[in-house]
């Protein structure tokens, strides 16, 4: 009952006119889909773009990050009514490249979220820790942090919009997935912790999307875990074949 999500985050990536032939192939090869919900987040600059491109497609659009407050002087940032604006539906929230680069902090990131929902916009948070922290016995402490601050405030209904992303730091760009079971285990904690906020139902609704090294060869095995319900992909959404394959990966248990 949870719709699998496929969203590609392409980063710091593609010029205007790559980021035009990137989703003009998408829209190709992705037009029959209707089973998965499918987003795409490019750079700022080619939002406007794609989205004219996409318009008319079962893909949707997402960026990348936003700043927490409507206008005001914010020198470089974008709001999530000027993302709407543009036409996003969506926006990635608290990616470990920004917490780890810019030092965004859970508190920062809640205030994010909250904006961003405010707008209307559908979030994807991004959660996970790094590899000091899972080899020292740390994780489920982050975690737990990440996800309780990245929430905070938050009403039950506000969840229906809202999507959580578990990407495992050590697993990002490194071409080491999470092995399925590893990845499961960090899935249904992190829906145990969206229980304890909230209620049993939102946490049964909640989709929880996997993200770190996700390649056609493993989309399949963690698709077919209980609590996965999507893929963040990184790497592999710069290419059309690679990500139309994720897209389409094997639905035996959806
Ligand atoms: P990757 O990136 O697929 O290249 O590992 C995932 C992400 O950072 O969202």
């Amino acid at each position: 009952m949870r719709k699998p999500l496929i969203a590609g985050n392409w980063k710091l990536n593609k010029t205007l006119a790559e980021a035009e032939a990137l989703a003009k192939a998408l829209v190709k090869e992705l037009a029959d889909v209707t089973d998965t919900e499918i987003i795409i987040a490019p750079v700022f600059t080619a939002l406007g773009r794609v989205a004219e491109i996409i318009a008319d497609s079962p893909v949707s659009l997402a960026a990348q990050n936003c700043y927490p407050q409507e206008t005001g002087a914010f020198t470089g940032e974008v709001s999530p009514l000027m993302l709407k604006d543009i036409g996003c539906q969506a926006v990635i929230i608290g990616h470990s490249e920004r917490r780890q680069l810019l030092g965004e902090t859970n508190q920062f990131i809640n205030l994010k979220v909250k904006k961003a929902l405010e707008t209307g916009l559908q979030v994807i948070l991004c959660v996970g820790e790094t590899l000091d922290q899972r080899e020292s016995g740390e994780m489920l402490e982050v975690l737990t942090a990440q996800v309780k601050g990245g929430l905070a405030d938050l009403s039950p209904e506000q969840m229906t919009n809202l999507v959580i992303a578990y990407e495992p730091v050590w697993a990002i760009g490194t071409g080491k997935t999470a092995s399925n079971e590893q990845a499961q285990e960090a899935h249904s904690f992190i829906r145990g912790l969206v229980q304890g906020l909230f209620d049993p139902d939102t946490s049964t609704a909640c989709r929880i999307l996997y993200g770190g090294s996700v390649k056609p060869d493993n989309v399949d095995g963690l698709m077919a875990q209980d609590d996965i319900d999507g893929a963040l992909v990184g790497g592999a959404s710069l290419n059309a074949e690679d990500f139309s394959r994720i897209v389409r990966f094997n639905k035996n248990r959806h």
